[in-house]
């Protein structure tokens, strides 16, 4: 009897849905790029979203798959798209996502993605070199910031607390120092590692959304006097709402002071070591005993890719002491090539490649390219808004992260974050930009995240007059 099994492994099959597939995502790119499709996002509720799939699954339909899910999903390549961190992917990187779905190594030990292992160390050699690291730097790509933070602060508490927590458990209260502004993952980390709430010691934010690195003292000391084993501090690089780059020098001079393991969370920013014009918000990372960069935010990678690097090799070894007997032979040697004994996760993609195929075919130029370009596009865009009367910025911007609001006359602050928010929500519904929205000291921004290389001034003065048309109307809706 034929097993509908073989079938399924048809090439020919795979040739002609392939074929089809990359035909219609070649003209999607370009008509998302080109901006000639109306909408970025169309949205639609979320129960009505599931009723369409349930329905898609159990009656045969005549659409495509695959073109229903274009139909559904928001346009991140998109000139008008400036909504949440993640990279337009470069077309070249949706292949090599393509080459590690389906050869499917699973990473662990070198016998399951021998060249993927070897691009990998490749690479976080070459990110260590733009970082400033010396020789004895060494990292490990893994799965996204939130991950890799975490894995970074598993590395500090080994480092820098005597006691052995990751054998024997906590005996003390212990803490870590970040600033109040940085991306939640932090907070998390720290209470996955059971430190609990008194173990985050939150460093107030100065006016410009960054560390107010003034106040590091007095906190350390406050936690301190309450019996708390601080042993790590975290600088952004920068904070996700408003972009804002913490002094990373200034962090390292107190960590260093206070024995403390200094990590710097650049899943953002820390992309602008490639950056001529930006790498200078950067300095002080090259003392950094850890540092994240995201390859899915601000270089043109698919998610989902990070890069934790750290400046002493030994703590990129010894944070997850493991025995798997029938995976490793030697759970204590270093070999650099059995990348699951550096990584939380066991099984992860072969990410490496999307770095790897940008840096040989392209070089890091382009890394360049497109990071001053978008941070550019953040100042000049800052300009119009600052010059605009019915606008105001949150903060000037240090990155390609901008929050503004809508400020209207005469309108009280409840009633401008109620404005603002019904104008996100009119915009959303619109779906012809894709844009965002934070609360800063109360008050409700409209936020954008200038992500895509084809957005121009053009496009954001047209944003700027769609939402000054829709304040209109939706402050005449309110006076009738
Ligand atoms: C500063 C910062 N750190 C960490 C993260 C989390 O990264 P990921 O989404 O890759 O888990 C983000 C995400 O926006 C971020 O902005």
């Amino acid at each position: 009897m034929k097993m509908i099994l073989e079938d399924l492994y048809s090439s020919k099959d795979f040739k002609q849905i392939g074929h089809e597939l990359i035909d219609l995502f070649a003209d999607h790119i370009q008509n998302t790029t080109l901006g000639t499709n109306p909408k970025t996002i169309r949205w639609n509720e979320p129960d009505k979203e599931l009723s369409f799939w349930e329905d898609y699954l159990e009656n045969e339909k005549e659409q495509d798959f695959f073109e229903e899910i274009l139909n559904r999903t928001t346009h991140i390549h998109h000139p008008k798209y400036m909504g949440h961190q993640v990279a337009p992917t470069l077309p070249i990187t949706a292949l090599t996502a393509m080459v590690s779905s389906l050869l499917n190594n699973g990473m662990a030990v070198y016998e399951m993605g021998m060249s993927s292992n070897a691009i990998e160390r490749i690479v976080t050699e070459k990110l260590c070199e733009k970082i400033g690291y010396g020789q004895q730097s060494s990292g490990f790509l893994t799965s996204g910031g939130t991950l890799a933070n975490l894995t970074a602060l598993l590395s500090a508490r080994k480092a820098k607390v005597a006691h052995d927590v990751w054998n024997n458990g906590h005996t003390e209260p212990l803490g870590i120092m970040v600033c109040e502004e940085a991306h939640y993952c932090v907070d998390r980390a720290a209470k996955i590692m059971g430190l609990g709430e008194k173990g985050i010691i939150k460093v107030p934010a100065d006016e410009n959304f960054a560390m107010d690195t003034n106040k590091m003292e007095i906190c350390y000391q406050k936690a301190k006097s309450e019996g708390i084993n601080i042993f790590a501090i975290v600088g952004s690089a920068p904070s996700t709402a408003t972009g804002a780059h913490d002094n990373l020098e200034k962090i390292q001079e107190f960590a260093q002071k206070n024995n403390l393991w200094f990590h710097v969370d650049g899943a953002h920013g820390g992309a602008a070591v490639f950056s001529k014009k930006y790498k200078g918000l950067l300095k002080g990372i090259e003392q950094a005993d850890s540092v994240v960069i995201d390859g899915h935010k601000m270089l043109l990678m698919p998610a989902i890719t990070t890069a934790l690097l750290f400046k002493e090799n030994s703590h990129a070894r010894h944070t997850f002491s493991l025995k798997a007997d029938y995976l490793m032979d030697a759970p204590e040697e270093d070999e650099w090539f059995n990348s699951g004994k550096r990584t939380f996760e066991c099984t992860k993609n072969m990410m490496a490649m999307h770095w790897y195929i940008i840096l040989k075919l392209y070089g890091e130029k382009v890394f360049d390219e497109f990071i001053t370009r978008q941070y550019d596009l953040a100042k000049d865009f800052a300009t119009i808004i600052s010059n605009e009367p019915y606008f105001e910025l949150a903060t000037p911007p240090m990155s390609n992260i901008l929050c503004f609001r809508y400020i209207g006359t005469h309108l009280s602050s409840n009633e401008l974050n109620i404005l603002n928010q019904a104008i996100r929500r009119e915009l959303l519904e619109d779906g012809e930009f894709y844009l965002v929205q934070t609360k800063l000291n109360g008050k409700h921004y409209l936020r954008t995240t200038l992500m895509n290389p084809f957005t121009s001034m053009e496009h954001l003065n047209l944003l700027l007059e769609k939402i000054k048309n829709k304040a209109e109307k939706l402050l005449v809706k309110k006076t009738n």
